[in-house]
């Protein structure tokens, strides 16, 4: 027998923690693999990273990168650099990366250029908008992959347009969902917290292009008013948010609003547990739209696209931007619509990262090149 494949799996950021949990379990289960986990560190606070590495069973990382924050260039630098270091003193067949942020791409580059072969977890999805700086990382990440691991019908369709090599695009479904489906039944035995309303609109909220400018968050603000009348709101505010808030001078009057409950971010289940009791979620997420689609609970999402149109095409999403009646008017549509009819995505089916290790198999025994 040879020795065994060694892989190295990149996380950093919060939403990657639960695309990559389930490829790392997959790997340790089939064997024949050195798994080795690397936290760039993109996001630090407990609640934003620590609390995820935990609660999904991960391992200790073999290596903390504590790149932080800072600009986009800086943060991407910052894993490039550090990311090539560790590479190099630990050499790797494999790196494996998940999503569309800073440290996804920067690892990308890093590997590469070692002539380290990259799987891409979640490739293809496309926005089509290049003022997103996931977009830019999506496009990056994908054009410098070896191995494509798709989501959704339109990721394969992206890539076919791109001109990816077919081989290397494996169409394997949603490992954050199996993720979701591993602890959905915890979640819905988690009782309601105290103080959180009964029936709720769920809302999360952190694209620059929403929170970076007072304009377009004082208009989704004003929405948030009009939908509280007859609904309250939950809104799990994110760092980035909560800053802006306060830089623009709105934290205080927005704690003061009687119908809306602001609480910090939430642990894995414990968000897990709140979108699956909420009537209605509100959310510029990527992830939660594609979650609440299958919890069937029905989504608001605050953008113009989304390089997840699936979750559109199944029923339960819509697209509302940050125009406030445009907001309001989704918000009761969204409302109306009757939730046993969404549909549930093929491949979203808690078997994603077992089709994800399948794949590598076959690209070892084939001799893995870049
Ligand atoms: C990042 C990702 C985004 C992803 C989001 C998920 C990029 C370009 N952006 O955006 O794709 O949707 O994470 O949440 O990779 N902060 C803290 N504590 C933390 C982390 C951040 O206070 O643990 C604050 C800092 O002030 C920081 C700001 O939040 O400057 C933004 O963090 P950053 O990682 O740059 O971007 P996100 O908005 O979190
Ligand atoms: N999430 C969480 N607690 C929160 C908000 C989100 O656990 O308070 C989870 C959410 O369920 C999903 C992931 O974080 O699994 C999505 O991350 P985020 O919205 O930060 O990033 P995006 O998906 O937009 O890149």
């Amino acid at each position: 027998m040879g020795r065994a494949v060694r892989v190295a799996i990149v996380v950093g950021a919060r939403p990657n923690f639960m695309k990559a949990g389930p490829v790392l379990h997959a790997l340790v289960a089939r064997g024949g693999y050195a798994v080795q986990l690397v936290n760039t560190g993109q996001h630090y606070d407990e609640k934003m990273a620590g609390s995820f590495l935990r609660d999904l069973g991960f391992p200790r990382p073999d290596a903390d990168l504590g790149v932080g924050s800072g600009s986009h260039a800086r943060q991407t630098a910052q894993v490039l650099a550090q990311f090539e270091e560790w590479l190099v003193a630990h050499p790797q067949d494999l790196v494996l990366v998940v999503g569309d942020v800073n440290s996804t791409v920067a690892a990308t580059l890093a590997a590469v250029k070692l002539q380290i072969p990259v799987a891409h977890v979640e490739a293809g999805l496309r926005s089509g908008d290049r003022l997103m700086p996931e977009e830019l990382n999506r496009l990056a990440t994908d054009a410098l992959s070896s191995l494509l691991f798709v989501t959704e019908p339109s990721g394969v369709e992206n890539l076919r347009h791109e001109g990816a090599r077919p081989d290397r695009v494996s169409f394997v479904g949603n490992t954050m969902i199996d993720t979701l489906l591993r602890f959905r039944e915890v979640a819905l035995a988690t009782p309601r917290p105290a103080g959180w309303p009964e029936r709720y609109a769920l809302v999360t909220l952190h694209r620059p292009s929403n929170v970076d400018e007072p304009a377009p968050l004082a208009r989704i603000l004003a929405a948030m008013q009009q939908i509280a009348v007859d609904l309250p709101l939950v809104w799990a505010v994110h760092p980035r948010t909560e800053k802006r808030l306060e830089q623009f001078g709105l934290l205080a009057a927005v704690r003061a609003e009687p119908r809306l409950l602001l609480v910090p971010p939430q642990g894995y289940v414990e968000f897990m547990a709140a979108m699956a009791r909420a009537s209605l979620i509100l959310t510029d997420s990527g992830g939660v739209q594609e979650e609440a689609l299958v919890l069937k609970v029905p989504a608001v999402t605050l953008r113009e696209n989304t390089e997840r149109p699936v979750t559109v095409a199944c029923g339960g999403n819509v697209l509302a931007g940050n125009d406030t009646a445009r907001i309001v008017t989704a918000a009761r549509t969204m409302l109306a619509r009757d939730r046993a009819a969404f549909r549930v995505p093929d491949g979203w089916d808690g078997r994603a990262a077992e089709r994800v290790v399948d794949r590598l198999d076959r690209f070892f025994a084939e001799g893995a090149t870049l």
